[in-house]
């Protein structure tokens, strides 16, 4: 599959990129989100993310307090990817924080990152800062000026505020690039709210999270309904709809299309769902779902591998309509 322009920008990414939040370790609140891997596995994953094609990497400075930069860092020297060779992209934490502290905490986001540049800079999301939006947009394009990051996104923002945001950077001479939110085939607000059309109209490109809504769109929950009972706290608080037998069987048909789809690519459920993704909204839409085991960054690059039909798409689009 071919590569993607990251907004306007001229950075080239590949339409998956690798999650880390799975890196984060067992520091802070992503623990209440991940099953906790070692450096020895984020290594391995990043690896065979490498080895599938993925070109680049989204993480955060709220991933374990740096703790996932620094393992993805560890894990980029271990395979040989020199700075340069992949994107990075991370996040600044706006939680009481003022617009200043994004100036004052980009030399850790760099260190952290040992030497990899940072591609994108994201805003983690639009509230909790003690500054308004344009002051946070206008100490981003302060570090695009300085050449301390390449590009700058905004995470979780809606239609109005990507517009305030594009608008607050662009009177910096600086063009918004991404927004990364929450998308799925169970998750396609993005397609009443607003944020779709806002992106296409803005040329911003929307970064998915949770692609795989947390593992449900691998299948293995409907598989065996009593793995829901181990996820961690967050994941079945936040995908709780679909992780309650109820939802398990609201969305079975679904998941039974895909296996159907699937089996004729020779592919899984999870590829399908992040194959719907990358397809479905054309260029505007890139995904990063997150692996923690080396197997599971193998499958997700290997959705990059075949495209669907415009019936297949149709047929999920309707299967999955709220
Ligand atoms: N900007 C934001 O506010 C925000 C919020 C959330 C996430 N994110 C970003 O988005 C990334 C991905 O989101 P996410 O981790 O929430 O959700 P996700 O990508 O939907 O789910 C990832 C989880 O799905 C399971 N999985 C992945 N591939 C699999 C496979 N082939 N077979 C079986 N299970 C598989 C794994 O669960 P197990 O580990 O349990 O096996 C993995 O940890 C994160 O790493 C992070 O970078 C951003």
């Amino acid at each position: 599959m071919e590569p993607r322009r990251l907004g306007r920008t001229d950075i080239e990414i590949s339409p998956i990129g690798l999650g880390c939040m799975q890196f984060a370790g067992t520091a802070n609140y992503a623990r209440l989100m991940i099953n906790p891997i070692g450096q020895e596995t984020a290594t391995s994953v990043v690896r065979a993310a490498l080895d599938g094609g993925v070109t680049w990497f989204d993480t955060a400075e709220m991933y374990g307090n740096g703790r996932s930069e620094q393992a993805l860092a560890a894990a980029l020297k271990e395979c040989g990817a020199v700075p340069g060779q992949v994107a990075v992209a991370t996040k600044w934490t706006p939680y009481l924080r003022t617009a200043a502290s994004i100036t004052r905490t980009i030399g850790d986001r760099l260190n952290h990152l040992g030497g990899h540049p940072v591609a994108l800079h994201q805003i983690h999301m639009p509230t909790g800062s003690l500054s308004s939006i344009p002051a946070q947009l206008k100490a981003m394009a302060g570090l695009v000026h300085a050449g301390q990051v390449r590009a700058v996104g905004v995470s979780n923002f809606s239609a109005r505020q990507l517009r305030l945001a594009h608008r607050a950077l662009a009177a910096e001479g600086v063009t918004l690039a991404a927004n990364q939110v929450r998308i799925s085939l169970l998750h396609r607000n993005v397609e009443r709210d607003g944020v779709l059309r806002a992106a296409r109209e803005l040329g911003v490109t929307l970064i998915a999270y949770s692609p795989l809504e947390g593992g449900v769109l691998t299948g293995r929950y409907h598989e065996d309904p009593a793995l829901a009972r181990s996820a961690p706290p967050a994941r079945r608080f936040f995908s709780r709809s679909v992780l309650s037998a109820q939802g398990l069987e609201r969305t079975r048909p679904l998941i039974e299309a895909m296996r159907r789809i699937a089996d004729g690519y020779g592919a899984t459920v999870s590829q399908v769902a992040l194959n719907w993704l990358i397809t479905r909204y054309g260029d505007t839409v890139v995904a990063i779902p997150g692996a923690s085991k080396p197997r599971q960054a193998t499958e997700v690059a290997g959705a990059m591998g075949f495209a669907l039909t415009e019936a297949e798409l149709g047929r999920l689009d309707e299967l999955s309509l709220p």
